[in-house]
């Protein structure tokens, strides 16, 4: 109906456990269109069998009326059963972005859910916009590819990253954080701002980063990445001569994993 009647409509795709960076989205989206709509579908297809599927936070009656409050003009909670056909049988195949040897690496299945979703969504809504966190750096790259890729009209656009005071980034997984955790959760942050001032004044990126990995594992991290690549591509880079660059890190901390990026 809005459609018809030649709104513009933006779509925020979310899995829910909803908090302000979400909700920097909605007023993001809300900036270029005239009717917002969240979805809330915490995607089994892209969690591998040892992940957090069924840990995920679920907090529906909080998101909706955390919806309210920002009014959102939609919200779209489906079902696995109403989002997955009992007879599916297509997924995304991607390559590009999606191998660009970081969350691939450590989640070899995960973009392949992310992107089947998100078509499958970006289909449903028929928006004109959709809006995702620059948080996970590499699963926008990914939109954005598959969305030109297979033609979907939707325009993808990134939004910055909202952190806590202390540079955390927000995610609905800190809330897996102990108290004592959630102390030292910073110090991701902090390497990845050291080592993006010394890369952005000319340094070769291997020592800065390999300071950044010991910087996070001496806090208590176990590192899966630190990496400085290309912005644009993902390309791995010497130096920022090379181009812009993104510093985009993963790391577990107890059993919370924490990803994060930033450019340098
Ligand atoms: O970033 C997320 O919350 C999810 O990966 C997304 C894009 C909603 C797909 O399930």
């Amino acid at each position: 109906t809005w459609k018809k009647a030649g709104e513009k409509v933006a779509l925020v795709p979310t899995m829910g456990a909803l908090h302000a960076g979400h909700v920097s989205l909605v007023d993001a989206a809300r900036a270029r269109a005239s009717r917002v709509v969240v979805s809330i579908f915490v995607n089994p297809t892209q969690f591998a069998p040892t992940e957090d599927f069924s840990a995920y936070p679920r907090t529906l009656e909080a998101d909706l009326a955390r919806l309210a409050v920002v009014q959102a003009d939609g919200a779209f909670a489906p079902s696995v059963a109403e989002m997955y056909h009992k007879h599916a049988a297509t997924t995304v195949t991607l390559q590009g972005p999606a191998a660009a040897g970081l969350e691939d690496r450590f989640r070899p299945t995960h973009f392949a859910g992310v992107a089947t979703v998100v078509a499958k969504l970006l289909n449903q809504a028929q928006a004109d916009v959709a809006l995702f966190g620059e948080k996970d750096y590499q699963q926008l790259k990914v939109i954005a590819r598959m969305a030109e890729d297979l033609d979907i009209p939707t325009r993808i656009l990134g939004c910055p990253t909202v952190r806590e005071a202390d540079g955390l980034a927000l995610s609905s997984r800190n809330v897996y954080l102990s108290k004592e955790e959630r102390a030292r959760a910073p110090a991701l942050h902090r390497a990845m701002c050291g080592a993006a001032e010394a890369i952005s004044q000319g340094a070769p990126v291997a020592g800065p980063i390999a300071h950044a990995v010991a910087e996070v594992t001496r806090a208590g991290f176990v590192v899966d990445y630190i990496e400085a690549r290309h912005a644009v591509t993902l390309a791995p880079i010497v130096s920022a001569a090379e181009g812009p660059v993104r510093i985009l890190a993963a790391a577990r901390l107890g059993k919370t994993r924490l990803i994060d990026n930033i450019s340098a």
